[in-house]
């Protein structure tokens, strides 16, 4: 992969953009780079949680500029699906993903972010959604994802007004999870990992689905749909491993996650 690096610690897979003299800007090759490294990702079942993060400056830029530019409507609809489809892969994605936000996290850089589960921000980050001052609005999930997120208000004043927070303001109206220092950014996000890591991943797997759920349930289908995935859990021998540990008052459970 020539701008999309993966390596694997335990099992966590970290992803890094690597394309500094775009800020990691969002073009259709970086994108399906991206899409291929997740590919792999998906066929490893030792990996448990992934890590996206960038290098240099920016987590991720926006969309490319230069490629959006030029398009047509009917050319932008087929583009726009690129970055719509990757962010609804990550989060359906049966694996919990955490955007470690090294630096710039704007525009579509933002909403890949929001697609992520848990967002982590570098002290020096910058987040926000500049479309309007392109003339544009988002296009890859941002006015749905950021309403949820931090809700109504402060979302349409942050995309009305275009303007970019740091990572302080992100982390107090909750688009963060966690603000930390810039040499300290991944060790916080693989702690996260390793803590999610050690439990039964058919319970988190279905955690994420089941929280997933909600966004569009009611709340009596969306407890029944936590019931089923409950019940479905306690044919697993996981939760004979975690209740039984538990009564037996074992120290270290370890999970097979099966
Ligand atoms: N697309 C294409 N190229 C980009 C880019 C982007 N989103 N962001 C940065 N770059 C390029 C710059 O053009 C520049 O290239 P050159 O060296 O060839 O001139 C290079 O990356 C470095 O950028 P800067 O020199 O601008 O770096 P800076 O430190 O002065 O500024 C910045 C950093 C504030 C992030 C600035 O680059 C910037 O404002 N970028 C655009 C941010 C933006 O508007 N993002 C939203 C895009 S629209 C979108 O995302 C739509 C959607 O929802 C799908």
């Amino acid at each position: 992969m020539e701008n999309v690096s993966y390596q694997k610690t335990d099992n966590t897979a970290l992803i890094t953009l690597n394309k500094a003299d775009t800020l990691n800007a969002l073009s259709k090759s970086l994108i399906s780079e991206i899409n291929a490294v997740l590919d792999r990702i998906e066929a490893d079942c030792e990996i448990y949680t992934i890590i996206i993060t960038g290098c240099g400056k920016a987590f991720i830029a926006g969309a490319d500029i230069d490629e959006m530019y030029g398009k047509s409507r009917a050319e932008i609809w087929d583009w726009s699906a690129l970055g719509s489809g990757l962010n609804l892969r990550l989060e359906k994605m049966p694996r919990p993903i955490i955007a470690a936000i090294n630096g710039y996290a704007l525009g579509g850089g933002l909403e890949l972010a929001m697609a992520c589960d848990i967002r982590i921000a570098s002290r020096n980050a910058k987040l926000g959604l500049p479309e309007t001052g392109l003339g544009v609005i988002c296009g890859a999930g941002g006015t749905q994802r950021l309403p949820h997120i931090v809700g109504e208000s402060i979302a349409k004043e942050m995309i009305f007004t275009g303007k970019t927070i740091n990572a302080e303001e992100a982390y107090r109206i909750g688009l963060v999870n966690r603000v930390a220092s810039p040499d300290a950014l991944l060790e916080e996000a693989f702690a996260l990992a390793n803590a999610v890591n050690k439990n039964g991943q058919l319970a988190v797997r279905a955690a994420k689905e089941a929280v997933g759920f909600s966004r569009n349930a009611n709340i009596e289908d969306g407890c029944q749909f936590e019931r089923q995935k409950f019940s479905a859990l306690f044919e697993t021998e996981d939760q004979k491993t975690g209740m039984g540990g538990f009564l037996r008052k074992e120290k270290n459970i370890v999970f097979q996650n099966r």
